[in-house]
C-alpha cells in the first residue's frame, strides 16, 4: 500500500481546495489528509513538518531548527523564527584548533555541533496560534508512520549509503538506521519506535514534552556522553520569535520574505535589486551575459550578507541602510559591465544538497504557509538521542568559527555572526511568498545552504521575466556566486559549452557541480487554482485535492 503510494507520487498538481509540496511523497500525503479533514494550511503545515522528521531524516526534523513566512486568509504576513540557539555555555573561540585554526570537525560533527533545537517550539507555537485542530489529531500521523514504518525510498536508501561514516559512529542511529551491519535498503520498512514515543508525549504535552522532562533528560545525558554543551536550562529556556517579516517590491511583485537571523531576505532583495528585468530579458535566460550580470549581483549582496548580517537580537543589522534605494543604487553603479569583478581567493567549501527541506502548504481560504527547516548537514551531526529516537543538528557550523575561514558551505563570515551564548546562527532560508496587485501570486523555497537565496532568485526571475511554466522554471539550471570564493558554480547543463567560454574570456572561474537545491513553490493560476510543483532534482511530490 506505501510502496503504491510512493509510485503514484507526482511533481506537478492542479486542485482548487488546497495544495502541499514536499520533499517526501509521504509527508505530502500527511499535510493533503489534514486538509482533508477540516485542517487549514497552518495545521497542514505542522503535520508535514512532524512526518518529515519520520520519513525525511536526512533534513525533517525535530532536533533542528527553521523559518515560516505565512500568509493567512486576511492577508496579514508572519515570520516565525525558530532557529537554533547557541548554548550557554558557548564561546566565540570554541571550534578553534591548539593551533587558533577552525576545526571543521568540531563545528560539524562532534556533539559541540549542535545548537539548542527550535523545530519543535516553532511547530506547536504555530499549531497553537493558528490551528484549527488539536495538535495531537496533526501529529498522529506523523506518529503511525515513525510506529508502524514506512517503505524506504530508494533515494532515502542511498542517501543513507552515502552517510555511512557520519551516521555509524553512533550506537542509536545504527539502532535506528541499519540493518545487519549496513544502512537499511529501498524497499524495507523502517519503524522508530523511540521516535514514535516522542512524538507521543509531544502531541499530548506540548512544548514541555521536548523541552522538559524524559526528552530533555535524553539530550542532556548524550551531551554529557559525547561531550556537548547543551544543559536542561538551554532546552527550558529556548524561545522562538515572531519576527516581522522582510517585505520589498521588486520588478512589479512585493515579496514576503524571511528577515534575519536568515539572510535570505535580505540578499534576495538585494540581488533582485541589482538586476533589470527588461536587461535580462534582452540578454536571454542563462546567456553569457545574464550569467555576467547575475553572478555580479550575487557577489555584490553577498559580500553585504557575509559582513553585515547576523542575529538582530545580538548585533547591529543595518536593514534600512542595506535596503535604501540610495545605497543599492550606488553599489549597483559599481558593478562591471562586461567583465568579471574579483573577489579574494579562498579555500572552497562543499555544497549542501538535501541537507535542508522546504515544503508550503496552501488551503481553500487563502492561508500560504512556507517553511523551510534543517538538521543543517544531511542528517546533522550524525548522532540520534538514545531513548528519544531523533537526529541532532550541527547548525553551530553556522557561525562564524573564525572570521576568514570558510564553513560548510564555502562561506567566508563576519564578526556579526561569531558565536555568542544564546545566539542564532546566520542563516541563507528564505521561505518566500510573491504577490502580483496584493494578491498571492507564488511561493517558492529550497533547501541548499548559500545557494538557497540565489536558487530563490532565479526561480523568481523565471516565472516573472521570462514567464516559464512553474515546472520549466523549478527545474531548469541554475547557478550561484557567493562573493567567496570567486568563482561560478553552476549545474552541468547551465550554460552552453560557447557560453563558458565566453565567461572564462571576461575573466571569470567556473566550477560544474552537481545539483542545486530542490525547490518546492505553489502558484495561484489566473482562474484561482492552485498549482504546485516539486522540482525534478528529489523525489518530492506535490498533490491537490
Ligand atoms: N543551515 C543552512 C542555513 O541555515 O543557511
Amino acid at each position: 500500500m506505501l510502496a503504491a503510494l510512493v509510485s503514484l507520487a507526482s511533481q506537478v498538481a492542479i486542485a482548487s481546495n488546497g495544495m502541499v509540496v514536499s520533499a517526501e511523497p509521504h509527508a505530502t500525503k500527511v499535510g493533503v489528509e489534514i486538509l482533508k479533514a477540516g485542517g487549514n494550511a497552518f495545521d497542514a503545515a505542522v503535520a508535514v513538518g512532524f512526518a518529515l522528521a519520520v520519513t525525511y531524516p536526512q533534513a525533517g526534523n525535530l532536533g533542528g531548527g527553521g523559518f515560516m513566512v505565512a500568509m493567512d486568509a486576511e492577508g496579514n504576513f508572519y515570520a516565525h523564527d525558530f532557529r537554533e540557539t547557541a548554548p550557554a555555555a558557548a564561546s566565540r573561540d570554541m571550534f578553534l584548533n591548539a593551533k587558533g585554526e577552525a576545526d571543521p570537525n568540531l563545528s560539524q560533527r562532534s556533539h559541540l555541533a549542535v545548537g539548542v533545537p527550535g523545530t519543535v517550539e516553532g511547530l506547536v507555537r504555530t499549531q497553537h496560534r493558528f490551528g484549527r485542530l488539536a495538535l495531537r489529531e496533526v501529529m498522529l500521523p506523523a506518529i503511525r508512520l515513525a510506529r508502524d514504518g514506512f517503505i524506504v525510498h530508494e533515494r532515502l536508501a542511498s542517501n543513507l549509503r552515502s552517510s555511512d561514516s557520519l551516521l555509524r559512529r553512533f550506537e542509536a542511529t545504527r539502532t535506528s538506521f541499519y540493518r545487519g551491519g549496513s544502512t537499511i535498503a529501498a524497499g524495507q520498512t523502517l519503524k522508530q519506535p523511540e521516535l514514535a514515543r516522542t512524538l507521543e508525549r509531544i502531541s499530548y504535552g506540548g512544548r514541555a514534552a521536548f523541552y522538559e522532562g524524559p526528552v530533555a533528560d535524553a539530550i542532556v545525558q548524550e551531551m554529557k556522553r559525547g561531550g556537548g554543551i547543551i544543559t536542561h536550562e538551554d532546552l527550558k529556556t529556548y524561545r522562538s520569535q515572531w519576527r516581522v517579516p522582510l517585505v520589498f517590491d521588486r520588478h512589479g511583485y512585493t515579496l514576503v520574505s524571511m528577515p534575519p537571523p536568515s539572510s535570505g531576505g535580505v540578499t534576495l532583495a538585494q540581488i533582485l535589486a541589482f538586476v533589470d528585468p527588461a536587461e535580462l530579458r534582452t540578454l536571454g535566460r542563462n546567456s553569457t551575459m545574464y550569467a555576467q550580470r547575475m553572478a555580479e549581483a550575487q557577489r555584490l549582496a553577498f559580500a553585504d550578507r557575509n559582513e553585515h548580517l547576523g542575529d538582530p537580537d545580538f548585533v547591529d543589522v543595518p536593514l534600512d541602510r542595506l535596503l535604501s534605494q540610495s545605497y543599492l543604487n550606488a553599489r549597483k553603479a559599481t558593478m562591471p559591465k562586461n567583465s568579471a569583478g574579483k573577489s579574494e581567493n579562498v579555500r572552497a567549501g562543499r555544497f549542501e544538497r538535501e541537507e535542508t527541506t522546504h515544503y508550503c502548504v496552501a488551503d481553500s481560504e487563502g492561508n500560504i504557509v512556507a517553511v523551510t527547516y534543517t538538521l543543517n548537514g544531511s542528517y546533522g551531526m550524525g548522532a540520534i538521542v538514545p531513548g528519544a529516537g531523533f537526529l541532532l543538528n550541527n547548525e553551530m557550523d553556522d557561525f562564524t568559527s573564525k572570521p576568514g575561514s570558510p564553513n560548510m558551505f564555502g562561506l567566508v563570515q563576519g564578526e556579526k555572526n561569531a558565536i555568542q551564548p544564546g545566539k542564532r546562527m546566520l542563516s541563507s532560508m528564505t521561505p518566500t511568498i510573491v504577490l502580483k496587485d496584493g494578491k498571492f501570486a507564488l511561493t517558492i523555497g529550497t533547501p541548499g545552504g548559500s545557494t538557497i537565496i540565489t536558487t530563490a532568485a532565479q526561480v523568481f526571475l523565471n516565472v516573472t521575466v521570462f514567464g516559464m511554466s512553474l515546472k520549466d522554471a523549478v527545474d531548469s539550471p541554475r547557478f550561484h556566486h557567493q562573493h567567496l570564493p570567486d568563482r561560478i558554480d553552476h549545474e552541468r547543463d547551465a550554460f552552453t559549452n560557447s557560453a563558458l567560454a565566453e565567461l572564462r574570456k571576461l575573466g571569470y572561474t567556473l566550477q560544474s557541480r552537481g545539483s542545486m537545491g530542490l525547490v518546492a513553490a505553489i502558484q495561484r493560476l489566473p482562474d484561482g487554482r492552485y498549482l504546485g510543483t516539486y522540482d525534478r532534482r528529489g523525489y518530492g511530490t506535490a498533490e491537490g485535492y
